[in-house]
């Protein structure tokens, strides 16, 4: 993971229970790249010491004004300075009341006012205090001020209360951060993906499959949602977690695939098939679980709709886009894939480069030619590929 690559932060920690939260935060942020400098108010600093922070950051946390490490003494200037943007996480209601007032009293809310970039609040607070008129004005204040707000969610909390008002998971607030900062490429456009393998099923309990691991579709699924799409994820079973962002249909064989795709293809502006889609599917599925004997079984296997080809060949389609792992003669069978479903693109890659591993080597297929991709993670190869496509859309649709 490099996503956050070169950026620099400032995040900020309140006084709140969620604090704990922000130590993985920092862990998370800086495993994606990011050069996180934390900054403390002093209930903050109650719940989680500036060492746990500075050991996991690697740079050392400010929590006074006054701090006299800084040479100028200008802590609340100077750290915002060249910085990407403040997360607030946790930001109590208490941090956000003092930002819609634009109040200028201890360090945190002297460089928020002070700074030049982006400021990200990730509210954490009581349900009560959530619902409170005078946070919901202060949460619309500061928003109309610019300042954008990721969560809170609903659920148990510290209190013992369920409710809305839990600050945002770790993970979760990663991942708004890194799509904050990509380019919203695909803003305003539906895009429809397959992913995974399909199960064609024998009896209840057997079938055929491949080993599809889903990682690439769901990789291109989440780098949809940053690009800012509307994306629906029509999955075989895979296991993973559906991408922040995403709208996840789970379907097991390709028949309900194709039923899954075609519900919703209507409204689509892009449909990309990254699913390894069964070519056959058994002919007859046994009803009741198969009984071992002594001789040959033979199984008859029927052919499965070409769901890629059927939506290219609608009266209007999608910008559609195809997928081909060839274990050999990638780009004579690539390109002769792309032209016989009449795709405007197609991404190809050899299966011992890609297939069920974390990293992946593409070569993107299109009417101007082949375009090859550096080996990357599949998150980053999602990214590039979004980016080509992006390129091409405008005008494509009607
Ligand atoms: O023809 P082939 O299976 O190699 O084509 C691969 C592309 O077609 C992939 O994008 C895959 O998702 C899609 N496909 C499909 N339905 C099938 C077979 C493949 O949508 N039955």
């Amino acid at each position: 993971m490099c996503e956050l690559k070169g950026r620099k932060l400032v995040l900020g920690v309140s006084g709140g229970v969620a604090a704990y939260k922000s130590a993985e935060l920092v862990r998370l942020l800086g495993k994606a790249g990011a050069d996180v400098h934390v900054v403390l108010t002093e209930g903050g600093a109650r719940f989680v010491t500036p060492v746990t922070f500075q050991a996991l950051s690697g740079n050392p946390v400010w929590t006074d004004l006054w701090d006299a490490r800084m040479d100028n003494n200008m802590a609340h200037i100077d750290l915002t300075r060249g910085t990407d943007a403040v997360l607030v996480a946790p930001a109590t209601a208490d941090v956000i009341a003092r930002l819609a007032q634009g109040r200028a009293d201890d360090l945190l809310s002297t460089l928020c006012l002070a700074r030049e970039c982006p400021l990200l609040l990730a509210p954490a607070m009581n349900r009560q205090m959530w619902e409170h008129p005078a946070t919901q004005r202060n949460v619309a204040q500061v928003t109309a001020d610019g300042a954008i707000v990721f969560g809170p969610d609903a659920g148990d909390q510290a209190c013992g209360e369920v409710g809305m008002g839990r600050m945002l998971e770790p993970e979760d607030l990663l991942e708004h951060v890194i799509a904050f900062f990509q380019p919203k490429l695909l803003a305003g456009r539906r895009v429809v993906l397959t992913a995974g393998p399909t199960f064609e099923a024998i009896d209840p309990v057997r079938g055929i499959t491949n080993s599809s691991s889903g990682k690439m579709g769901y990789a291109l699924a989440q780098a949809c949602a940053r690009a800012g799409a509307d994306v629906v994820l029509v999955s075989g079973p895979t296991g993973l977690p559906a991408p922040l962002g995403t709208r996840r249909l789970d379907v097991r064989s390709a028949l309900e695939m194709r039923d899954a795709v075609m519900g919703e293809i209507a409204a689509a502006d892009v449909f990309i098939g990254v699913a390894a889609v069964a070519d056959y599917r058994p002919l007859n599925s046994a009803e009741h679980k198969m009984k071992k004997t002594s001789a040959e079984l033979t199984l008859t296997l029927t052919p499965n709709p070409d769901i890629l080809a059927e939506v290219a060949a609608l009266p209007t389609p999608p910008f559609c886009v195809g997928f081909a792992a060839e274990s050999r003669d990638l780009d004579a069978y690539a390109e002769g894939k792309r032209r016989a479903k009449r795709l405007p693109m197609l991404v190809g890659n050899l299966v011992q480069d890609g297939l069920g591993s974390d990293d992946n080597q593409v070569i993107l297929y299109d009417d101007a030619g082949r375009h090859p991709l550096e080996r990357a993670p599949k998150a980053e190869v999602a990214r590039r590929i979004v980016e080509h496509l992006a390129s091409l859309l405008p005008g494509r649709r009607v």
